[in-house]
């Protein structure tokens, strides 16, 4: 049987490979300490699932139109105002199914065959195939861990082409935490109009910031005619499953978005929609109180993981990723992946090997766990390097 070659050119998901594997075990009734999955494990806030019920109640449950309810629309640009800044209007926002959506609808729009996008690695996994199925190139920029992952402007336009027509930004960043300073990004803004390219910032984690850092959009820019946001509720409310994100950008690109999903998804659920408003037009409480709780974790993870002999991992500034290095156990024969697979398999350590990201030396560990779930875990990732290290850290043995 023959497929296309653009369905032929991607994977799937490799962070979803973890997540099964991780959810098999947990069937068959072994307890696994889980860091492999990115989202929040708080429950939504009863005040939104309220709404939903009452949406449903009132049988709000036909097609709305394609890019969203008008009240929804509203109360989108109008959060992103109060948080970050900004002055969209309703007409240059569209509802998606998901921040996901909202990535997919923008690269489909702007990419042609062939078309370069550059891409700061390490990146999230979608990106990547996101960008191949839309026929794009995606065009790699290393980042580095001794300078905290950090993404600079000077170093995008080193590799801009006559073929280069998308940036793709993600601050906070999935995998690494990493934040990229307001005034970088005031760079590359300056940079896709400089150059007539386009910006994707993907500000899916914009709210959870630590350390005093104050929530930063491209969006609140003076020009903005280049940039696409892309948002979600799904973090930001612990609305993971609701499956409801948005993307915000001059109105003919959201026009050709809203064109793309009218012959994919249509709208996102109804009542769903109805539930979005409430998160973002009722009390904010949950997302500071959340924020607050994960900046605790990262404190207790970063500093436990950094603690283990040959591991080391750069402070997250933002989102609910800890990235460390574990080159000190890898040797030929013995890759990251397969680390992750026995880690999971000997010691129900469950976390996302750097592959899926396009680095080969890290694992992501995602800290949505508790507090007493990040201790054990650590301390069993602990005694598991342990038990490895005379095989497989020869460095280590005379440290
Ligand atoms: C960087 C990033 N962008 C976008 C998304 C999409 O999230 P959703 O489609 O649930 O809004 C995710 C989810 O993990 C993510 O990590």
């Amino acid at each position: 049987m023959n497929f296309s070659d653009r369905i032929s050119r991607i994977k799937v998901s490799s962070t979803g490979a973890v997540v099964a594997r991780a959810d098999q075990l947990k069937a068959s009734g072994v307890h696994v300490f889980d860091f492999g999955a990115g989202e929040p494990d708080f429950p939504t806030p009863d005040n939104v699932k309220r709404a939903a019920a009452e949406a449903l109640a009132a049988n709000f449950t036909r097609y709305t139109s394609t890019g969203g309810i008008s009240d929804l629309k509203r109360a989108i640009v109008e959060r992103h105002r109060r948080d970050f800044g900004s002055n969209y209007q309703p007409e240059e926002c569209v509802v998606t199914v998901g921040g996901k959506q909202g990535i997919f609808e923008a690269v489909s729009a702007l990419a042609n065959p062939g078309d370069e996008v550059i891409l700061p690695v390490p990146y999230w996994t979608s990106f990547l195939d996101i960008i191949r199925y839309a026929d794009g190139q995606p065009v790699l920029l290393r980042t580095h861990e001794n300078e905290g992952f950090a993404l600079r402007a000077a170093a995008v336009e080193r590799l801009i082409t006559p073929k280069t027509r998308l940036i793709m930004v993600n601050s906070p960043s999935n995998p690494t935490g990493a934040v990229v300073p307001a005034e970088e990004m005031e760079k590359l803004l300056a940079l896709v109009e400089r150059h007539n390219l386009w910006l994707l910032s993907d500000e899916c984690y914009g709210r959870f910031l630590y350390a005093g850092a104050r929530p930063f959009s491209l969006g609140a820019s003076g020009n903005r005619e280049n940039l696409v946001v892309v948002g979600s509720l799904s973090k930001t409310y612990a609305m993971t499953g609701w499956r409801v994100g948005f993307a915000l950008g001059a109105s003919k690109l959201i026009s050709n978005m809203v064109k793309l999903q009218s012959h994919s998804t249509s709208n996102v659920t109804s009542f769903v929609q109805r539930a979005a408003v409430e998160a973002l037009t009722g009390p904010q409480d949950s997302v500071e109180s959340m924020r607050a709780e994960y900046e605790r974790r990262r404190n207790r993870i970063v500093a436990g993981l950094n603690s283990l002999p040959g591991v080391h991992c750069t402070m997250p500034g933002g989102a609910f990723y800890a990235y460390p290095n574990v080159s000190e156990y890898l040797s030929v024969g013995f890759d990251v992946t397969t680390l992750t697979a026995r880690l999971l398999d000997e010691a129900q350590v469950a976390v996302v090997p750097g592959p899926a990201f396009g680095s080969d030396e890290h694992l992501r560990f995602s800290y949505a766990a508790s507090l007493e779930q990040i201790e054990q875990g650590l301390a069993r990732f602990g005694a598991f390097l342990t038990q490895l290290r005379p095989a497989h850290a020869p460095a280590y043995a005379n440290a």
